[in-house]
């Protein structure tokens, strides 16, 4: 099937909640508030972009970026029986093709070989943080 890529930041509710459901970020029983406001972030950030398989948002990744420096890729989602088809690849190819000479910087638990085997290395700063009261 084709896979179409698009810049919007205002991504649909629904579809990004599926998608993070999909994936196993979200349990589908947020609070209406917070499901209310779920592209908030996307539509807040620096760049976002998104993958379709018609109608379907199937991939997403939003990056915040000083547009110079230093640049941060968040919430990288392709639905499950869409893995495997390069469309995580391209979905980060696309946002560092944006500031190709920007640092790159993603805080991830499962997804570190991904990352790995489109050229990240390994980061061992150390990192101090004060918890999202959302989740
Ligand atoms: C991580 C994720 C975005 C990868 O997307 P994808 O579309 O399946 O990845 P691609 O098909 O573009 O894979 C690109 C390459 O990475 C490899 N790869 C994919 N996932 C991998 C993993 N977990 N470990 C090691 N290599 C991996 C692929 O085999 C492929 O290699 P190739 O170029 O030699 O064929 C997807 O698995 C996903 O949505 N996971 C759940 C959410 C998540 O963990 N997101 C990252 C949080 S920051």
């Amino acid at each position: 099937m084709q896979i179409v890529y698009d810049t919007r930041k205002d991504l649909p509710c629904k579809a990004l909640h599926d998608l993070f459901v999909a994936v196993g970020w979200s349990d589908g029983i947020e609070n209406p508030a917070m499901l209310k406001n779920f592209n908030v972030p996307f539509i807040n950030s620096t760049i976002v972009f998104s993958a379709w398989a018609e109608d379907k948002l199937v991939g997403c990744v939003r990056v915040l970026s000083d547009r110079m420096f230093r640049s941060i890729l968040y919430d990288l989602a392709v639905m499950p029986e869409f893995q495997g088809q390069g469309i995580g690849k391209e979905l980060v190819r696309r946002c560092r093709e944006c500031f190709p000479d920007s640092e790159w910087l993603v805080e991830t638990e499962t997804a570190a070989g991904f990352y790995e085997k489109i050229g990240f290395k390994p980061n061992k700063d150390i990192f101090l943080s004060i918890p999202c009261k959302w989740f």
